[in-house]
């Protein structure tokens, strides 16, 4: 099947550029004027823009364990409709994956469920640093250096320690200190409120455990993904040359609510970290922008609404977000705040380069055909009742965002289109090439 996409705004490497793409198959075969070649289907995207498949790299797919609030068919069909062409996908499931085993359990499953691509990190225990160790098919590491949904934790420093001296994969950990968390928490006593989460999960504990995970990286030269950067602390501690070692990661809520947005959204907007305040949000901007944030990512979280509306402190922390992420930023772009370049080098070539991902997030001849068309100028409002994960909800309910993905194409095939989603599709699992070590001193 040869499919001719004609006269988009295409985002590419050398800059945005209107011209035609060529694909072949699951790859992208010529960019340029036609060569001449008959194609199966010639999509007129005049008025469009084309850019790479996003890659989502940090959701939580609840498969297995916890179906009831997302499996991995539902979890990537909602990253189909937003633009998400392939995801990594995080250990705290139930089984946890922390062992081969269970990693490749996890493909098996994702081979016959997953409408996009697909990755898993192996999470760190107290006691599998052999696995951590020989662990493969995987992007790499993931530590709960705080508590979060589900029982990883490592916080003790010799255990943390031995992870960073002995292990080669790059690492991404979760940065809140567990015993700060636990100290604040003692301190609000029972009566809590949904406010309460913000001065439990507070600036503190998010720039120490920061603090600490990068000093250890730097300790052992080796490579670290901060996930999920929440504060000004973290990003004024991370402005800065770090040679390639150091990488970090922004999530569309903590750009998006503040502590203020608690009264009308609630326990919606509960998550960890926790949103923080607008002096943060201004900061993860400007650190988005001077590229000391190099990814962004959703920590797409689904939990269901009944879940949610549970008193706080008993509602579960975590958002959906797959479906929204890349709208949600190109609305950043109608709005002037960043550029469609910027969103594309973020959302698609970095995490293809932080995580050693092979032939993905470019269009450039010869890349797997992960493609996105975006309409900039197409207005649209977020409804729960729109929303395909299976959590059914989204913390932007209500909200117009322009610019969204119209069509979304896997290794060549269409799966989102015209508003509709091929739930036939299958993506593959994603490829990783570790021996480039995640160096981010390379030009991308
Ligand atoms: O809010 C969150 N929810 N943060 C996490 O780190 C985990 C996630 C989940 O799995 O629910």
């Amino acid at each position: 099947m040869k499919t001719l996409i004609r006269n988009a705004r295409c985002v590419l490497p050398s800059g945005t550029e209107k011209t035609d793409i060529l694909v072949d198959g699951e790859l992208i075969v010529h960019v340029g004027a036609p060569d001449g070649t008959r194609a199966d289907e010639v999509v007129d995207a005049s008025g469009l823009v084309l850019i790479p498949g996003v890659i989502d790299d940090q959701v939580h797919f609840r498969e297995p364990g916890a179906i009831h609030k997302e499996d991995l068919h539902t979890g990537s069909l909602a990253c189909a409709k937003g633009g998400i062409t392939s995801f990594l996908e995080m250990p705290n499931t139930n089984p946890e994956t922390v062992t081969q085993e269970r990693l490749i359990e996890k493909l098996e499953l994702a081979t016959a469920k997953c409408a996009v691509n697909y990755g898993f990190y192996i999470g760190a225990t107290a006691e599998n640093i052999d696995e951590l160790k020989n662990a493969e098919r995987t992007p790499g590491i993931k530590i709960f250096v705080g508590s979060s949904t589900g029982n990883l934790l490592v916080d003790d420093q010799e255990i943390l320690d031995r992870i960073f001296a002995e292990t080669d994969l790059t690492i991404c950990a979760h940065c809140e200190d567990e015993s700060t968390i636990c100290a604040n928490r003692a301190a609000l006593g029972e009566r809590l409120e949904i406010a309460d989460h913000t001065r439990i999960r507070d600036h503190q504990a998010a720039i120490i455990a920061t603090r600490r995970i990068v000093e250890l990286a730097q300790v052992h030269q080796h490579r670290f993904h901060v996930l999920h950067v929440s504060t000004a602390e973290e990003v004024n501690f991370l402005r800065g040359d770090h040679a390639g070692l150091i990488t970090a990661e922004v999530c569309p809520h903590h750009l998006y609510f503040t502590t203020d947005d608690y009264a009308r959204h609630g326990s919606r907007i509960q998550m960890n970290p926790s949103v923080k305040g607008i002096k943060d949000v201004e900061a993860l901007w400007e650190g988005l922008i001077d590229e000391t944030i190099q990814v962004v990512a959703t920590d797409h979280a689904p939990h269901t609404i009944e879940e949610k509306q549970m008193p706080y402190p008993d509602s579960p922390s975590g958002v959906p977000a797959v479906e929204n992420s890349l709208a949600l930023m190109l609305d950043a772009v109608h709005r002037g705040r960043v550029e469609l370049e910027q969103v594309v080098q973020r959302m698609c070539f970095a995490p293809a380069r932080v995580w050693d991902i092979m032939n993905k997030g470019r269009i450039e001849e010869g890349y797997d055909a992960d493609l996105v068309l975006i309409d900039p100028e197409l207005k649209q409002t977020v409804l729960d009742e729109h929303q395909v994960t299976k959590s059914g909800w989204s913390p932007w309910h209500g909200m117009e965002l322009t610019g969204w993905p119209v069509r979304t194409w896997v290794m060549g095939r269409t799966v989102f289109a015209n508003g509709k989603l091929d739930a036939a599709v299958r993506g593959r699992e994603v490829v990783f090439d570790h021996e480039r070590g995640g160096y981010w001193g390379v030009q991308l």
